[in-house]
């Protein structure tokens, strides 16, 4: 086979198009088309206002669009045209993180290319290989058997998610013994073997990849007979629904055990920082404990438009009648300032940076006293003195600081915090 000319992705979704923009940014003499069925999606790739938000992305695709750049609804022209179509020709997982994908893809701890021993399935790894050579280094190409490719790509991710359930279950600890979780992760942290990424007690993992990853291992391990690793990895998710629940219990007792009727300001819905992105985000699961408490939420997140809200609220309820009533206790802020307005309490779901720059002064005064600040993701850690100096209660992850902290796990079992059902998902 002579040197690629033409790509195929099919699919323009988070993967495909950040992937096929930063591909035709760096080999500028292969056209790279993506292709998806679903022509809004393929009409906003073409317009200003791209489906996804990605940091970096808009610069790449524009500068490339038209050029060697093509998204199209046309799937067979571009598939029988295509020199590599992206899909199953092998095995390539991609270790994108949302927030952070272009410079993921431009500057790629690894590319894996799994295929199998047969000469057209190496023949195949090759070809590809000649793709990433453009920009990455050799030495960072790994060529495996197809089976090692997709058992990396699940293990990465269980594993990332796994680190951060264990620092999620070391800041419940923290919270009743009286250490900060932030201390105990940056000394751990310090041991190069342990690594300090991927320490940062949250009010719990969400995204599209860790449940489903850790959910197809669980499911992988039970087919194969392995029950005892299947429960293993099982626990990571366990944990994770857990933090959530803990998180919006402690919300509950510290609001003098009820927030029926309690106007609370949830900011940031994406499931982190950067993205618009909602699958799977903490934030829907704290909305509904708090919602089926009878709480009034008024939400703001800076890219989540509010349909994208209501629809991801809207899935998490039982029957038409918790839907309507579930609803009516919700309402999107335009700003955040609004969303604050007579509340009282803050909850912080999304580290989004606009969050530690607000002008609490102006929100502690129009917030309803005693006034809380419940900060799910350690982002005002450097603010607490001056928000408790401005009359705040304040409430964070992994660390005790007001005395409201008298909620115990019996606290937690009183609630009817159900977690939605966990769906088994098969590969
Ligand atoms: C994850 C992996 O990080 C990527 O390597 C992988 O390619 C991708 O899944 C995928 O399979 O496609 P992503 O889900 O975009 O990427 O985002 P992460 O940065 O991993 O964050 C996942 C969740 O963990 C977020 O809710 C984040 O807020 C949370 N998190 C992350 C913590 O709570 N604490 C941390 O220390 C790190």
């Amino acid at each position: 086979m002579g040197p690629v000319k033409r790509i195929c992705c099919i699919g323009a979704g988070y993967v495909g198009g950040p992937t096929c923009s930063v591909i035709a940014q760096m080999c500028p003499e292969i056209a790279v088309t993506v292709v998806d069925v679903n022509e809004e999606r393929i009409q906003a790739w073409n317009s200003d206002q791209l489906p996804i938000f990605e940091p970096g992305l808009q610069e790449v695709v524009e500068a490339q669009r038209g050029i060697n750049l093509f998204f199209s609804t046309d799937i067979d022209k571009a598939v029988r045209e295509a020199d590599i179509i992206f899909i199953s020709v092998l095995s390539n997982p991609e270790f994108l993180a949302e927030g952070t994908a272009i410079s993921d893809l431009k500057n790629p701890d690894r590319v894996l290319i799994g295929g199998d021993e047969t000469p057209e399935g190496q023949r195949a790894i090759e070809t590809l290989s000649s793709i990433y050579v453009h920009w990455v280094p050799k030495t960072r190409i790994i060529t495996t058997n197809t089976w090692s490719s997709e058992l990396s790509k699940l293990a990465a991710n269980a594993f990332l998610a796994q680190r951060i359930s264990s620092i999620n279950s070391i800041s419940a600890l923290c919270e009743v013994t009286g250490a900060d979780v932030e201390e105990v992760a940056h000394a751990i942290g310090t041991d190069q073997r342990i690594g300090n990424r991927f320490l940062k007690a949250s009010v719990g993992f969400g995204g599209s990849c860790f449940q489903k990853d850790v959910l197809n291992l669980v499911y992988l391990c039970e087919a194969l007979n392995l029950p005892e690793v299947a429960r293993y990895w099982q626990q990571v998710i366990e944990l994770n629904e857990y933090q959530r629940r803990r998180f919006a219990a402690r919300i509950v007792s510290c609001l003098f055990n009820t927030v029926t009727d309690k106007k609370i300001a949830l900011l940031g819905f994406a499931f982190k920082k950067d993205t618009g992105d909602t699958r799977e985000s903490s934030s829907i699961h704290i909305s509904k404990y708090l919602m089926d408490e009878g709480a009034h939420l008024y939400i703001y997140d800076p890219k989540v438009k509010k349909e994208q809200i209501m629809q991801d609220l809207a899935h998490s309820t039982a029957s038409p009648e918790d839907l309507e009533r579930g609803l009516s206790l919700v309402s999107i802020a335009s700003d955040p300032y609004e969303a604050c307005d007579n509340a009282h309490a803050i909850v912080i779901c999304t580290e989004w940076d606009i969050f530690k720059e607000l002008d609490y002064e102006r929100i502690y005064k129009a917030m309803l006293k005693p006034a809380f600040i419940f900060d799910g993701r350690r982002i005002l850690d450097n603010l607490h003195g001056r928000l408790q100096q401005l009359g705040f209660q304040v409430e964070t992850i992994g660390k005790r600081i007001s005395q409201c902290l008298s909620f115990t796990a019996s606290t937690i079992s009183q609630l009817d915090l159900q977690a939605p059902p966990l769906k088994k998902i098969k590969i």
